[in-house]
């Protein structure tokens, strides 16, 4: 984790660090360059049929190790901003976009399938839209096998994902036979098991009980505490407060 922010060179411990030209070693407490997870330059989107574009031209940056609320009124685009950001928009959501929009310095488009995927995952407000294996252990395995991992490593990462959200227990049981909270943080797990390096999430405890909702958090906390780079969606305030280290707002 960053020591401290001075615009975009940040005070790191020793830590590798992935810059443009790849990973370099830092020096205890030398500043470093610090590439954004997230950059947006007078980025617009503009759907099919309308004639404006659904907001204002944007200009952010997300750095490494933040976790940013992202915030505004229903339908000022907020998803259809995550979707541009795991470059779902363009492409499998058809949508003219302007400006730029950089994922760990490059347009999500440029990325291949499996380079995006470990790059960043998005987790939505529907569990039951996430999920489709037979098994917890299948479902955390599905985005590593499509990696064509080693056997150990797919197996470590399945065992990780899954013992960070609580259900290594279950991993053998059907994702129907889960309760509603234990979708959704399969649903994660899912997503975590192809450790992405940004984590985006879309009201994804919106539809969680109270209880569940907690549970969902003290995850999401212990990850920001690992330093896992967040943008999400959460229209309440308190767990806002819980983990937003600063909030952007469309
Ligand atoms: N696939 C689509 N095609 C056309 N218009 C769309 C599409 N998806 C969203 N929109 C429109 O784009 C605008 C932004 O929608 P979006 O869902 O991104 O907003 P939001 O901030 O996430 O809202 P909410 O808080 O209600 O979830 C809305 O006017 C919505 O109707
Ligand atoms: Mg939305």
């Amino acid at each position: 984790m960053p020591l401290g922010w001075f615009g975009g060179l940040a005070l790191r411990e020793k830590n590798p660090v992935r810059m443009k030209g790849g990973w370099h070693e830092c020096h205890p407490y030398r500043l470093c360059f610090m590439e954004h997870a997230l950059e947006a330059k007078r980025f617009t989107l503009t759907y099919p049929g309308m004639e404006t574009p659904v907001f204002a031209p944007l200009d952010f940056a997300v750095a490494e190790g933040e976790a940013v609320a992202l915030r505004g009124d229903s339908g000022a685009g907020k998803s259809s901003l995550l979707l541009c950001a795991c470059g779902l928009i363009p492409g499998s959501v058809e949508a003219a976009i302007a400006g730029e929009i950089r994922l760990f310095g490059r347009p999500p488009g440029e990325y291949t399938r499996a380079a995006l995927t470990q790059t960043v995952g998005l987790v939505f407000q529907n569990p039951e839209a996430q999920l489709f294996c037979g098994t917890a252990a299948l479902e955390a395995a599905f985005g590593p096998e499509n990696l064509c991992l080693p056997p150990d490593e797919m197996r470590a990462r399945v065992r990780g994902a899954l013992e960070t959200v609580g259900l290594w227990a279950r991993r053998g049981d059907a994702p129907s036979v889960l309760s509603g909270g234990q979708k959704q943080l399969l649903a994660l797990a899912a997503v975590l098991a192809l450790r992405p390096r940004l984590l985006l999430l879309d009201e994804a405890l919106s539809q969680l009980d109270d209880q569940s909702a907690a549970r969902m958090m003290g995850v999401l906390a212990q990850l920001k505490r690992g330093g896992q780079t967040m943008l999400f969606v959460d229209h309440d305030d308190a767990r806002r407060k819980l983990l937003a280290d600063r909030e952007i707002w469309l």
